[in-house]
């Protein structure tokens, strides 16, 4: 049974963790440069992990949960509590409420806000599907989810915390994680937002991922697969995804997958684990 994450999240890799760790290479620390939930670390072994993503109201949550544990999970009782007082629709008052002050005033309190991280996981457990989306204005804007009890993840951040003692934890683009790379004993996961033909549901935050980026990330793990540096990556199974990573193994695995606006309902999709062991052996001259 796969370790569960604090947070509801699209494109978790909790359940393909039995796949995933039979690939992931050994090292010392595992850099994971698009962490989302944190699935992978909460299910691996590694001495020391460098957790980072380009959303900082995720990273704001990382660093609550793993140094203000006991003063988070009291946050998180109140605001559960009081979100499970009266009717649906006082539920869902109650929920709207916690929206708008997290969008205009949790953000402003900076990186350490031990409020703001506990309204984003209230909000992650009790909106639609726990999908994490935001407008234009980088506003978060899913709306209520109705459930009949929605699940307080004390064991989990507990567990986060615990497992978090190992870890560093930034917010960065993707290339800024990579610079930080050490010249032995790290090996890289990279999951960042699947491509996608539409490209439609990548916005996991307002500044989007796109074909370009794409393109961008399978030429920087190229580069760091010929200087020997172990990489693993994920994505979906394309035939785009494979030309970029032409010269990487690719294994073809089955993995469950939220669908657009149903993205409660899943179906299994076939998607690809990027492993770099074949090209630091062949050297190959792609773009
Ligand atoms: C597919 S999710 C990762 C899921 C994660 N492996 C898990 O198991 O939960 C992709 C993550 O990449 C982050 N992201 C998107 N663009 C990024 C960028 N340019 N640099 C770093 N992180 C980015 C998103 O915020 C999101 O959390």
């Amino acid at each position: 049974m796969a370790v569960k994450t604090p947070l509801k999240w699209a494109g978790s890799k909790a359940r393909l963790m039995p796949e995933l760790r039979k690939h992931l290479p050994e090292g010392k620390r595992l850099v994971e440069p698009f962490a989302g939930s944190c699935a992978v670390m909460m299910n691996t072994d590694y001495d020391e992990y460098l957790i980072a993503d380009v959303n900082p109201d995720l990273v704001q949550v990382y660093k609550s949960m793993a140094y203000h544990t006991d003063a988070l999970l009291s946050e998180l009782d109140a605001l559960f509590s009081a979100g499970a007082l009266g009717d649906a629709e006082s539920r869902a008052i109650f929920f709207y409420a916690v929206r708008d002050n997290f969008n205009l005033s949790g953000k402003s309190h900076g990186e350490e806000s031990v409020a703001a991280a506990a309204q984003f996981i209230y909000l992650n457990r009790h909106c639609f599907n726990g999908l994490c989306r935001y407008n234009k204005r980088g506003f978060f804007n899913v709306p209520f989810g109705k459930y009949k009890k929605p699940y307080f993840p004390e064991k989990e951040i507990l567990a986060f915390a615990d497992k978090a003692k190992r870890a560093t934890f930034i917010t960065a683009h993707y290339s800024e994680t990579l610079n930080l790379l050490r010249e032995s004993g790290d090996v890289v996961y990279c999951d960042p937002p699947y491509l996608t033909e539409s490209q439609n549901f990548t916005a996991y935050h307002e500044r989007g991922f796109n074909h370009m980026d794409q393109g961008r990330l399978a030429r920087r793990l190229r580069r760091l697969a010929e200087k020997g540096v172990p990489v693993v990556a994920s994505n979906s199974d394309l035939p785009v995804v494979h030309n970029l990573y032409a010269g990487f193994d690719r294994v073809q695995v089955n993995a469950p997958r939220s669908v657009g606006a149903a993205a409660g309902s899943q179906k299994m999709a076939s998607e690809l684990i990027i492993k770099s062991p074949a090209i630091s052996a062949v050297r190959l001259n792609q773009p």
